[in-house]
């Protein structure tokens, strides 16, 4: 660090709509990493720039501070094209859990640093710390020698890797500054860059229960993700994928984990599987074991079908600490203390199911954070009997809620009565994968 800077003229300056250079933006994030920026000064900042954005100079300086905030690991010595995939944040987005034992089985390695659930979104460490004993917490040296054993691991950042990150996320989640491009390009890049990997596959959640609401927003987030992917020299593809409603019937830390066993053994919700096997068939594809995504999807469905990528997960599960024993028997699991049924008000087809409030409910319930500090309730989340394009009964249980804060219960059944639309004709079924975008641009995805 050379030149020093006064925080509150740079907060200044981006309220002010002014650009801040690549040496101001540096000292920001050291001094915020080094703990002589406090966080309500970062929150200011983080809010500015939430208002008024950061040029392209700024977005790549912010997501270089944010990388070298820490160390960039070289996995070169493990032998294979590293392949990672990362999302940017759904509700019931589990995708994670079924899709790294897959890629890993075709003899893809994946080296997955992921993150915890953000604002309404769930994350993948959440989900995995919800299996008794499962250590996300791995040094870096662990980290290799998992990776090196099973051509996988799942861990959370640790203080090596883009700390910086580590630090902003959670104070971008509790003072809603998240769904911002450049905060999110920066957030995610930063921690791939720095993981080891050879090659990214990026799943951009388009929809009412994304950060992105629209195409426009999404196509352009997945643009600056790809260029900057491309600027390290990592080969990175993209996905528009659709996030309208919950993907799956389950959101909720447990209760994903749960999903993801159904996927992992063939028995997955059709909208999870499909986008899993487009995303793990991409990253099979640029791991160099499918000559093409097609192949790399044939693959995919493979792993699932000959019981391999499942046997990956139960290895990854023991290997890393987990109780195996909830992974062969789900249902042994320990209950939440209260379930509420949600019923539908009258007849018709479920047109509508507003995943961003299914997001904020599964929060209330416990699955979630409001705060920093506050504890995930791994038990706690939503079972979704029926979604859209379903014909209902009047008086029938569309849904269940599960907590141990009943007091939740009344908030949540107003959010989710707001949530919901019967209609008297069935809506079509949303394409789940629609564009692909890549350096060469972007293109209309079909199966
Ligand atoms: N995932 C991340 O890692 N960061 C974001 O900001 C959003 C999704």
């Amino acid at each position: 660090m050379s030149k020093s800077y006064n925080a509150v003229e740079l907060i200044r300056k981006k309220r002010q709509k002014e650009s801040l250079s690549k040496e101001e933006i540096e000292f920001l994030i050291q001094e915020y990493t080094a703990d002589r920026i406090p966080d309500y000064q970062m929150s200011a900042f983080l809010m500015a720039t939430f208002l008024n954005g950061m040029n392209n100079d700024e977005a790549s300086a912010f997501t270089k501070a944010m990388l070298y905030s820490g160390t960039v690991l070289d996995l070169s010595e493990i032998p294979g094209t590293k392949v990672d995939k990362h999302s940017t944040g759904g509700v019931g987005d589990k995708l994670s859990l079924i899709l790294a034992p897959i890629v890993a089985a075709c003899g893809v390695p994946v080296p997955m640093i992921s993150g915890r659930g953000l604002g309404h979104s769930g994350g993948t460490l959440d989900k995995l710390e919800s299996i008794p004993g499962f250590n996300v917490n791995l040094n870096l040296d662990d980290y290799r020698r998992v990776l090196a054993k099973h051509k996988m691991v799942l861990i959370g950042q640790t203080e090596e890797i883009a700390p910086a990150d580590k630090r902003m996320y959670a104070l971008r989640d509790v003072t809603a500054t998240v769904e911002c491009i450049p905060l999110i390009a920066g957030s995610i890049m930063s921690k791939k860059m720095a993981e080891g990997i050879d090659a990214l596959v990026l799943d951009v959640k388009c929809g009412d229960g994304a950060f992105m609401k629209t195409v426009e927003d999404a196509t352009l987030l997945a643009q600056t993700l790809v260029s900057i992917g491309e600027s390290f020299g990592k080969q990175t593809i993209a996905f528009l994928t659709n996030m309208d409603q919950p993907l799956g019937y389950k959101i909720g830390n447990w209760l994903e984990v749960e999903e993801s066993i159904d996927g992992l053994l063939g028995k997955g919700p059709d909208d999870i599987m499909e986008v899993t096997h487009v995303l793990a068939g991409t990253m099979i594809y640029l791991g160099k074991k499918a000559s093409s995504i097609q192949e790399g999807i044939q693959k995919s469905k493979a792993s699932i079908a000959d019981g391999s990528a499942f046997a990956k997960f139960r290895d990854i599960v023991i290997e890393q600490g987990g109780d195996v024993r909830f992974i062969d028997h789900p249902e042994n699991y320990p209950k939440s203390a209260h379930v509420s049924e949600f019923k539908a008000d009258k007849d018709g087809y479920i047109s509508k199911l507003d995943a961003f409030s299914f997001g904020i409910a599964g929060l209330e319930l416990g699955a979630g954070r409001k705060k920093k500090e506050d504890r995930i309730d791994p038990t706690a989340g939503i079972v979704l009997e029926k979604k859209v394009g379903d014909r209902v009964s009047k008086g029938e249980t569309i849904f269940r809620f599960y907590t141990n804060r009943p007091e939740a219960l009344d908030t949540v059944h107003e959010l989710i009565a707001k949530a919901v639309t019967i209609s008297m004709i069935g809506p079509k079924q949303p394409q789940m994968v629609s564009h692909k975008i890549d350096k060469n641009g972007i293109m209309p995805f079909n199966l």
